[in-house]
Parts: C-alpha cells; structure tokens; sequence
C-alpha cells in the first residue's frame, strides 16, 4: 500500500535517527544505525534474528542508553530522556512478549498507557482533588477511544486474561494508543496470530496511520510488511543493509541473501 507521501521529498522528518551505537559487552547490537521516517508513514523495520531491532525499540524508547548517536522526533532530541518523558513526547510502544496485566480487566490495561499522559502530581491524586476527578475521566475517555479504533469496546469489562491471545495482543496496541502517540511502535504485533487476525491486525495499522499516527513496525511475517508498509528499513547485524520501498527491498540481492532467502510468497 505504497501512498503518494512516500515518493514526496519531506521538508523534516517526523523521527531522525543519526548514528545510533548501542553494544552489550562484545555484541554491537546497533552498530551505527542512521535512517528518517517521514510523518504519516508505516514504516517497517525488519532483519533476522538478533539483527538489533528491539534493541532500535528500546532505544528509541529510552529503556536503554545508547553510547552515541542522536534521535530527533518532531526536533526534540529523545537520546538521554527516560521513557516516561519520551511517552509523553508522542512516542509509544508494544513489547514482543505480553506486558498485559492478567487480572486486571482490559479497560484498566489501556488506562495504564493513558496514564504515560497525566499531568497530576501524586499527592494531587491521593487527595482526590477536582482536577485530578476531571484527569481521570479524560484518560477514560481516551482509553475508550482506543478500545473502539483496536474493536475491542465489547470486551473492556473482561480480565484481560480470559482474552484469546491474539486480542490480548490488540490490547497491547489499544495501551500504546491511549497515550495519543503520535508515533507508534509495534515490535512484532503478528507474532503467534493466525490467517484471519493477521489480516485483521493489517487493517488495524492501516487505520492507525489514517488516524494520523505514523507506525514503525517491527515484523517477521512477510506477507504484512509487504502488504502494509510505505517503507522499509533492513538491519543485519545492527547495521543498515537497506532502505527502500517494498518493490526496491524484495529486489535488492543483498536482502535477500541475508533474509527473504529464495522462496517468500508476498501475497497475503
Ligand atoms: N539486554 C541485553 N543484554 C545483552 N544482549 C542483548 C540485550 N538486548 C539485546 N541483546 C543482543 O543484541 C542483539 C540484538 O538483539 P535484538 O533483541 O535487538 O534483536 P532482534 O532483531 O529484535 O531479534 P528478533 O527478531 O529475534 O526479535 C542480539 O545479539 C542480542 O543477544
Ligand atoms: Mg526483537
């Protein structure tokens, strides 16, 4: 679904990356990484096991705390800040395991995100002051907004444990989203679905980005990122072997001997 946006030069790029080094003893899990995503855009990132695109995930994030390099979102300079400024920034991600919490109820799991946003101090909350009243009925608000756009209205009231998993997935997503991002992280959101969620899960992206968001997505399952993605990003061994559009990555010689291999149908 190549739009007209990815053929058009972008004045600045919603997110910069220049240079990012993150190593763990002798590994160099980024080795360097540079690219730009340009606002409004799916943009994928894939490689093969281990290539560092978690590891990107983290430190875009701010879980980690790479050694050099720069990211720039929106030109605010996200290297050094811890994740909930990033959050708060308009940056937010799903993890490639479940973070869900099983017990509690899936509105609570998205009003967790929500709360990436608020703007009230603790004491504020413990007193139960009428700004704090009026607070939380906005991050309800928008946790109901992101349960509509991930259709999962009619299940907020169930413990998210009692969800087939590959809504529990969805609920990840519907968390990253009630923080109003406007940059989203998927890091593997395919991953354990089957045919019919999968291409459920492609129609979701594709809303996101309608909405406005752009998606940085982390995928192994080919046929999606084919399918949904404006761009792509290939890393191998935390450097970047690639950049293009779908058609320019299933030709380049180079991706393919390092991960498409010979035989990768792309129709979904
Ligand atoms: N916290 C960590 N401590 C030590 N090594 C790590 C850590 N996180 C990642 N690594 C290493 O960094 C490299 C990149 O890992 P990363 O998880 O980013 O890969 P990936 O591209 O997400 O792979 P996959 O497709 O399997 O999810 C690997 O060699 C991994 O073992
Ligand atoms: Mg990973």
């Amino acid at each position: 679904m190549t739009t007209a946006l990815s053929t058009l030069p972008s004045a600045a790029p919603l997110l910069a990356v220049e240079g990012l080094e993150q190593s763990f003893g002798g590994v160099m899990a980024l080795a360097g990484v540079s690219f730009q995503v340009p606002a409004g855009l799916i943009y994928a990132v894939i490689g093969p096991n281990g290539a560092g695109k978690t590891t990107l995930f983290n430190a875009l994030c701010g879980f980690y705390s790479p050694s050099a390099g720069s990211i720039c979102f929106e030109g605010d300079e996200l290297l050094g800040l811890p994740p909930y400024r990033i959050a708060a920034l308009g940056v937010t991600r799903t993890f490639q395991n479940l973070q869900l919490f099983f017990n509690m109820t899936v509105l609570e799991n998205v009003m967790v995100g929500c709360h990436l946003r608020a703007r009230t101090g603790l004491l504020a909350a413990a007193l139960r002051l009428p700004g704090v009243r009026r607070e939380e009925r906005q991050l309800r608000e928008w946790a109901h907004e992101a349960l509509e756009v991930c259709e999962l209205a009619d299940r907020a009231e169930q413990p998210a444990g009692a969800l087939p998993y590959g809504l529990m997935k969805r609920v990840e997503i519907a968390r990253a989203l009630a923080a109003k991002p406007r940059l989203l992280l998927l890091d593997e959101p395919a991953a354990g679905l089957n045919d019919t969620e999968t291409l459920a899960l492609r129609d979701l992206i594709a809303r996101i980005r309608a909405a406005g968001i752009t998606v940085l997505l982390v995928e192994h399952h080919m046929p999606l990122v084919m399918s949904v993605s404006d761009r792509l990003l290939v890393l191998d061994y935390g450097s970047v072997l690639a950049e293009g559009t779908p058609a320019d990555i299933q030709a380049d010689p180079r991706v393919i001997a390092a991960y498409l291999g010979g035989a990768v149908q792309y129709a979904v």
